[in-house]
C-alpha cells in the first residue's frame, strides 16, 4: 500500500475542503491510501504553545510522516501572494530530511485558497514549490488535457488545484474545483505508483 501524505494548514476550512477532495482522489486509485496531517497555528508571542495533539481535525505532521510517505500534496491558504506561516514554520524544521536527502525522487504537488480572483493563487503556488524543489521532490501540475482546466470560471490552475472562497463564504467547491482536486489526486497516486514500481 503506497502512503501519499496530504498535508496542509487552513484557518477557515476553504484548504482542508481541497484536501479532502485531493486525497479521495488519491484512495481511488488502487493500493494507494491518504494520511492527511496538518500543522499547529503559530504565535508571535513565543510562550503561547499549541497542545501536541489538536482538539479535533488531521493529527499535526511529523518527520516521520514525511520520510516514510511516497508523495506529496501539500496545501496553503494564500497569505499576501504566499503561503501561510504555519506551514513555512514546518518547512523550515526540516533540514534533518534535506541533509539525508530522504525526499529525493518522491512525487509532490501544491494547492492553494484564495478570497480573490487575482489575489495570488498562482504565486503561492509556486513559492510552495521551491522548497519542495530544494528537497529533491518531483513536481506535478494538472495537464489541459483536463477540460476543467480550461472551462473554470473560479479555481484551477496548470500549478496545482486553487479554489476561489470570497470572503465570509462557506467552504464549497465548484464542480471544476471538485474535478481537479481530484484529477490532482490521482496523478500523483499514479506516478507515486510508477516510481516506486507496484
Ligand atoms: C493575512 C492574510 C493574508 C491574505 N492574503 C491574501 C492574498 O494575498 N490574496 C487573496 O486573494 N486572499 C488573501 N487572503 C485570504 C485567504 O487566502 C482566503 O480567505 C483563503 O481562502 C483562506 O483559506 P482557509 O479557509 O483554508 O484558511 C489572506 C488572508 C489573510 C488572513
Amino acid at each position: 500500500m503506497l502512503k501519499i501524505l496530504v498535508l496542509y494548514y487552513s484557518h477557515s476550512g476553504h484548504t482542508e475542503k481541497m484536501a479532502y477532495e485531493i486525497s479521495r482522489g488519491i484512495e481511488s486509485i488502487e493500493n494507494s491510501q491518504a494520511l492527511i496531517r496538518t500543522v499547529p497555528k503559530v504565535s508571535t508571542v513565543c510562550e503561547k504553545t499549541e497542545s501536541d495533539i489538536p482538539k479535533d481535525g488531521p493529527l499535526y505532521i511529523t518527520h516521520e510522516d514525511l520520510e516514510s510517505c511516497h508523495g506529496l500534496a501539500l496545501g496553503s491558504p494564500t497569505r499576501f501572494g504566499n503561503m501561510a506561516a504555519p506551514l513555512k514554520y514546518f518547512l523550515d524544521s526540516t533540514s534533518s530530511l534535506w541533509v539525508k536527502g530522504a525526499l529525493i525522487n518522491k512525487p509532490a504537488c501544491v494547492f492553494t485558497s484564495t478570497a480573490s480572483l487575482h489575489g495570488g493563487q498562482e504565486t503561492t503556488l509556486l513559492s510552495m514549490m521551491l522548497p519542495l524543489l530544494h528537497h529533491g521532490m518531483m513536481i506535478l501540475g494538472i495537464p489541459y488535457s483536463e477540460s476543467a482546466l480550461i472551462n473554470t470560471k473560479s479555481g484551477g490552475t496548470p500549478y496545482g488545484p486553487s479554489h476561489l472562497a470570497p470572503s465570509n463564504s462557506q467552504p464549497l467547491l465548484t464542480d471544476a474545483e471538485k474535478t481537479l482536486c481530484f484529477a490532482m489526486g490521482q496523478r500523483l497516486a499514479k506516478t507515486a505508483q510508477k516510481l516506486s514500481c507496484v
